[in-house]
């Protein structure tokens, strides 16, 4: 692909070879909106733009940081994000909020909860009655929910690749960890649309980071399967994940890279933000001890103090992963109290003991949930800043088994690049080379509804079912369409989580609620009586699990299904009934229904389920669209699934905004048909006696949502509109701040010209004291009443100095100037004089300008040179202090109209063509015309190299022995130096030496 790089920045050499990598992956179709990624990590976020032009690249943040603190400072009047809030965390700790993530999605009674509050007791958390959930109460006036906060992250991040892109961009990939579960993936949505983003896709950071390893090593996957696993620390949580990468056929593309997630462990809790709190516990008891007896209160009750340890227990913990020891230093900690303490890296260990314990947890997990083994992993590559921390890297080799630990990607950006080619993958503006992704559901869902059954004649019972929707470790993105087929009036079902188990007690309760929703169906009933003759297909749930991991019921459907004549008549009746309602082509494949002799549900599988590994009887019989992509990165050909997907197609379909099937299209439009193949020929039609004739009506539903309710959408609406107030408030106070910046900058700034000499030079001493005074008395305003005054105010003082000082700036910007000026209108005159005289000396017959021409040109050069001494012998008269009649912009507009003029006819000459020259019987040239004059002839002669002539009066410079450019060539300035000296106009100051070409003045 061709690519430009617009702009410069400092970036690694590393990074430029892997660009160079990609710019063959990635192709801009269009010069249209850039893409960006956010890697949202509990501490920071890595954000990463494409653009045409600008493939991949980590953006650089204000302090051209490649991270940025995930922190926020909220004021009463002001907001400031990452690396400013950080530094304000001292100051302020109870409105700087951080870690935040960790309350999304959870109600007040979840252990999240209160380890947070444990954590940060600085913080006041409100509590929302409607939703159970939390927010931060900052002030009596001030209250965000975590979502709101995190939105403004959101935003913040954006204005970043804004920034960076140097173009509005709305369309983002936002990485989420593969642990969060529903309710946590749709907070993040919320807040991404309180921010006005267009969510591509939330991507767990595991599979991004995946994506990233496999982009750049695409070379080396092939048919043989390769298993990898990575082991991301983070601050906030750990997660391992076993991949596989191999090449997959495709439909559309051919053989292509494949990635599959196989296994997920993770540990919610385990991370360098846990070791920090541990070393500050530590600190902080050292504190206290040093100032023993000294009756002060312990260090633990003073927030700032507290936030002033924490950091220090960073940059401690940080120090201690390269050195064996080292001193942990604050000045002023608690009451103007130094404190300083030498940590070493085995105390630090003794105190993160219990975790470095449970580094191969998450290891474990994974392997259990790919159903793998330790031999099986080709390598274990470390991902997230924490894996820095030698005893995690010593503890995990250990439980890994392997000669070494893989550190051959960037550990803190792969996730943010994986996510942005992904962007990439699903922008319409570039063209990505594929890469399949198969991630996998890390909660199993399921469908459970309750039916009285009679078991015997006249006992009646209710019998509980489950069914297993999207299985554990099974790939979505997914569809699945689920049939009740014993059911004729409206029945409710329930979604909910499958067996949780892998989570232990803990987990669990972090976890939050396992139920997801109930549906209500209203209007099953109905569509029987609308229907009383056909046979009942069974109503069918779509499911839709989205390449976001989040589950949406797509639609619920009554179908009935009955044999009709196929003749045309009835056919057109048919169609017309149709229309009316909506309906359905099944699948040709479609087996009539098939009872489920145990109970009253009957899932149907309606599409290809090639290659499923679902236990049969569970899944089997559920249908999956087959609708999943092919050479994209979004879902994937099911070679060895553990369920199925067909590859092909759920790319297009989503960018074509359609999310349903090919084979359902025509029902869209209402059209009624047979099922399965596609219409028959006439022929064929008259043999058929009779065809099925299916029927779709569209059922009622009411979702009872039991995790965690959405914000509701006035509210949603209401805090976008609160977070926009909010920018615009913090924009027009950053305009305001620029704006006093700017007058006290020019104040300052032209108290000290008034001492220069060049100042001094065009100024009397009244004047310079005229300003200093009235720059001064600004100065005060300022400092007394600068601090209320509007930015109009502000604005305005500053016009007005500038208004004072103008006479004085311009009479030293105007001296500063004229120099050049003067030098380039006297090298104009030069070479314009040089060229009318070569033109002048062009034979009659072969002239190409016209005698007027000649003079107009003769004429400007000489007003111009009689401008030019007049105003300048002017100026010389004048006092410098006052306002010069030398002005550089007349000097400007003299030297454009002459230039005008000679390009005209320099362009004249360029065009001309030469002459046809008669020839007589001898075959010599043709007489002169007729007006041609006897001295007019002599002068056709062009005069060899150094002979001057001097024949018009107009002041020119004289050509110098030796010089041949206007006589030898009249129109071909472009040769030897001209170097003149006109001895009419002595100030005119020595031609400069320059070789001109032919068309340059
Ligand atoms: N050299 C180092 N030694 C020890 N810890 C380090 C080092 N460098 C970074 N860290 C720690 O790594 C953590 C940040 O890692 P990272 O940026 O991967 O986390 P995150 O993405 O913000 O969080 P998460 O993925 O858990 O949500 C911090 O706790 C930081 O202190
Ligand atoms: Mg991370």
């Amino acid at each position: 692909m061709v690519a430009t790089v617009r702009r410069q920045r400092p970036r690694r050499l590393a990074c430029w070879a892997l660009m160079t990598v990609l710019l063959a992956d990635l192709l801009a179709l269009s010069d249209t909106l850039a893409v960006m990624s956010v890697d949202l990590g509990s501490e920071s976020m890595k954000v990463a733009i494409v653009k045409p032009g600008v493939p991949m690249e980590i953006v650089l943040n204000k302090e051209s940081r490649r991270k940025t603190p995930v922190t926020v400072t909220l004021k009463e009047n002001e907001r400031f994000f990452g690396d400013s809030a950080a530094s304000m965390a001292i100051k302020n700790p109870k409105a700087t909020l951080r870690y935040f993530q960790h309350l999304l999605g959870k109600q007040e009674n979840n252990p999240h909860v209160a380890l947070y509050k444990a954590r940060f007791p600085e913080h006041e958390l409100g509590f929302d009655p409607q939703r159970q959930t939390v927010y931060f109460q900052i002030s009596p006036q001030l209250q965000f929910s975590p979502e709101e906060i995190l939105s403004m992250l959101l935003n913040y991040s954006r204005s970043l690749a804004e920034d960076f892109a140097e173009q509005p961009i709305k369309d983002a990939v936002i990485t989420v960890p593969a642990f969060f579960n529903q309710a946590e993936r749709r907070a993040v949505l919320q807040a991404a649309r309180m921010a006005g983003l267009k969510v591509l896709q939330l991507i767990n950071d595991n599979t991004a980071t995946a994506l990233s390893y496999g982009v750049f090593r695409r070379k080396d996957i092939n048919s043989t399967a390769q298993n990898i696993m990575f082991y991301d620390m983070g601050s906030g949580s750990t997660v391992c994940t076993i991949v596989t990468y191999q090449t997959v056929k495709t439909k559309d593309a051919g053989m292509q890279p494949q990635l599959q997630i196989r296994g997920v462990g993770f540990d919610r809790t385990l991370g360098g933000l846990e070791m920090e709190l541990r070393l500050r516990e530590h600190l902080a008891g050292l504190f206290n001890e040093q100032r023993r007896g000294q009756r002060a209160k312990d260090v633990r009750e003073n927030p700032r103090a507290m936030a002033k340890l924490l950091r220090e227990a960073n940059r401690l913990k940080t120090v201690l992963s390269a050195n064996a020891d080292h001193v942990a230093q604050i000045e002023g900690l608690m009451d103007d109290v130094d404190f300083k303490a030498k940590v070493t890296r085995a105390e630090f260990e003794e105190l993160c003991a219990d975790l470095f314990e449970r580094v191969p947890g998450p290891v474990q997990q994974a392997l259990q949930s790919a159903e793998m083994k330790l031999d099986e992993i080709e390598q274990v590559i470390l991902v997230g800043g924490a894996t820095r921390v030698p005893k995690v890297q010593e503890v995990l080799l250990k439980a890994v088994g392997k000669e070494e630990l893989g550190k051959n990607i960037n550990a803190d950006e792969a996730a943010a690049m994986g996510a942005v080619y992904q962007a990439a993958a699903l922008s319409k503006a570039f063209k990505v080379k594929p890469f399949v992704v198969r991630d996998a559901v890390i909660y199993p869902i399921l469908v459970e509804f309750t039916r009285e059954v009679e078991e015997e004649t006249g006992v009646r019972s209710l019998k509980h079912n489950k069914r297993i929707l999207f299985s554990r470790m099974g790939p979505y993105p997914q569809r699945k369409v689920i049939t009740f087929n014993r059911y004729s009036h409206d029945f409710n079902f329930h979604i909910n989580y499958g067996d949780l188990g892998f989570l232990g007690p803990e987990d669990l309760r972090v976890f939050g609620s396992q139920n997801l929703t109930t549906v209500k169906l209203k209007g099953v009933g109905e569509s029987f009586k609308k229907y009383p003759d056909y046979e009942s297909k069974g109503i069918k749930a779509h499911f839709n699990l989205d390449e976001s991991g989040v589950l949406s019921l797509d639609r619920v459907e009554s179908v009935f299904e009955t044999l009709v004549e196929d003749s045309p008549e009835e056919e057109s009746t048919l169609t017309k009934l149709g229309n009316t309602i909506s309906s359905l082509f099944g699948g040709g494949s479609t087996p009539d229904t098939k009872e489920n002799g145990t109970d009253t549900v009957q899932e149907e599988e309606e599409g290809p389920a090639e290659g499923s590994k679902d236990e049969p009887g569970e899944q089997a019989e559920l249908k999956e669209e087959a609708e999943a992509p092919t050479e994209d990165t979004s879902s994937p050909p099911p070679p060895e699934a553990k369920g199925t997907a067909a590859p092909e197609g759920e790319k297009a379909a989503e960018k074509d905004g359609g999310d349903k099937p090919e084979a359902q299209k025509p029902s869209e439009k209402g059209e009624a048909g047979s099922e399965g193949a596609p219409p028959a020929p006439e022929e064929e039609k008259k043999q058929k006696p009779a065809r099925k004739q299916r029927m779709v009506e569209e059922i009622g539903v009411e979702l009872v949502v039991l995790d965690l309710p959405d914000l509701p959408e006035d509210q949603l609406a209401r805090s976008a509109q609160k977070l926009q107030d909010l920018t615009l408030r913090d924009l027009q106070k950053q305009e305001r701040e620029k704006a006093a910046n700017s007058l006290e900058a020019f104040i300052f700034e032209t108290q000290d010209k008034l001492y220069q000499p060049e100042y001094q030079e065009v100024s009397t001493e009244e004047q310079r004291e005229d300003i200093s005074g009235k720059l001064s008395a600004a100065s005060t305003w300022l400092e007394d009443e600068g601090f209320g005054a509007t930015t109009a105010m502000l604005k305005e003082k500053l016009a007005e100095l500038r208004k004072l000082c103008h006479g004085l700036f311009f009479r030293v910007e105007e001296r500063k100037k004229w120099p050049e000026r003067l030098s380039a209108l006297d090298n104009l005159l030069n070479h314009s004089s040089m060229f009318l005289k070569g033109a002048r000396l062009i034979p009659e017959m072969d002239q190409i300008f016209t005698e007027v021409e000649m003079t107009t040109l003769e004429k400007i050069i000489n007003e111009t040179w009689a401008w030019k001494n007049t105003t300048v012998a002017e100026q010389a008269k004048l006092p410098a202090t006052e306002k010069p009649v030398l002005l550089s912009k007349d000097i400007e507009a003299k030297m454009a109209a002459l230039d005008r003029e000679v390009q005209y006819l320099l362009n004249k000459a360029k065009f001309a063509k030469p002459r046809p020259r008669p020839r007589d019987k001898n075959g010599t040239r043709a007489e002169a015309p007729l007006n041609a004059s006897a001295s007019d002839q002599s002068e056709k002669v062009i005069p060899p190299p150094g002979q001057t002539e001097d024949t018009k009066p107009i002041p020119e410079p004289e050509k110098e022995a030796g010089s041949e450019a206007a006589d030898s060539e009249p129109l071909e300035l472009g040769g030897p130096t001209a170097e003149s000296e006109p001895k009419e106009h002595p100030e005119q100051p020595t031609g400069q030496k320059r070789t001109l070409k032919n068309d340059e003045l």
